[in-house]
């Protein structure tokens, strides 16, 4: 026996106890990383407050395995409402005061984690200022784990001793970007852009002119371990064709480094999920291929 009140749910386990020590109290908001899409990279807690709680706020990003595991009773979709607009935040910031208000035990559920580009910052800011209490329960990010399910490795002795994790939705050619492309490509280190798809072409152009190897591989990740996840690979200079072959469609991420190149090392002993994995590789030396079974493979 262990002193410690979380082995048991480490293990796998969680014990009734154990939740009865920690429920979601009426009233209580609490802030879940679902991961990036996997049901089994859902943590051991975000699985019990996914039980515990009344309601299920949520968007797309969680997968569609996920969400369809919660039953539709206790799911509020704010990602898009009907008519395809997009929820603002501000709706989102008062309906989960406005549930806690009225006694609900509430979960916001976001994919990978709720403090990276989830905007999760500002709802606890909201809570705060509401007096709601709330709690956050980290998740597996995104930047990290579909690069990993893919098979790169984001920092590498050999290859990448920092990583920086940063927007593509900035305009890279705005006056006063967000992003400094110029500082990124001198840091030698690792890339990984979050919702990069449609300005690809934007911060590639902005590395290499910032003296990135146009030479520089590449890999895309779309839908990382959800089933029909698929990777494209090429270099800053193939990365827009690439994708454009390969059809890549948000949620993806890219990886910009050396390490983008650790996947063809492995790939032929890296167990995918299923056989949903397709790969385009543009890269100068490779012959264009697609592999994979066709989900989304012919977009
Ligand atoms: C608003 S950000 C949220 C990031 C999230 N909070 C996280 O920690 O992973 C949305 C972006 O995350 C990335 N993303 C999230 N899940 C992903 C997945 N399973 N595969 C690839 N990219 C993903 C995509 O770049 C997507 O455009």
């Amino acid at each position: 026996m262990t002193d410690d009140p979380h082995a048991d749910a480490v293990a796998g386990d969680v014990t009734p106890e154990d939740a009865a020590d920690d429920p979601l109290a009426p009233g209580t908001v609490s802030l879940v990383g679902s991961g990036p899409g996997d049901p089994e990279l859902l943590t051991v807690k975000a699985r019990r407050r996914l039980a515990e709680a009344d309601v299920v706020l949520h968007d797309k990003l969680p997968g569609p395995e996920i969400l369809e595991s919660i039953p539709a009773e206790k799911r509020e979709d704010v990602g898009k409402r009907a008519g395809g607009e997009r929820t603002s935040q501000g709706y989102t910031n008062d309906r989960l005061v406005e549930l806690a208000e009225a006694g609900k035990a509430v979960v916001r559920l976001k994919g990978g984690d709720p403090f990276v580009f989830g905007r999760g910052g500002e709802e606890a800011e909201h809570l705060a200022a509401h007096g709601v209490p709330f709690e956050v329960v980290p998740g597996v990010t995104s930047p990290i784990a579909a690069p990993a399910a893919a098979g790169i490795p984001v920092t590498h002795r050999d290859h990448a001793s920092s990583v920086s994790f940063v927007t593509g939705h900035e305009d890279p050619t705005k006056e006063e970007s967000a992003v400094d492309w110029e500082a990124l490509a001198a840091t030698g280190g690792t890339v990984v852009v979050l919702m990069g798809v449609g300005k690809l072409p934007g911060y590639t152009a902005a590395l290499r002119e910032a003296g990135m190897d146009p030479a520089t591989p590449v890999a895309l990740v779309e839908r990382g371990t959800w089933p029909g996840m698929r990777v494209a690979t090429g270099t800053l200079d193939t990365a827009v064709d690439v994708r454009d072959e390969a059809g890549i469609e948000p949620p993806a991420i890219a990886v910009i480094g050396e390490v983008a190149a650790a996947r063809e090392r492995v790939l032929g002993f890296l167990r995918g999920r299923g056989d949903a994995d397709a790969t385009v590789d543009l890269r100068d030396d490779a012959d264009p291929t697609v592999e994979g079974d066709a989900e989304g493979g012919s977009q």
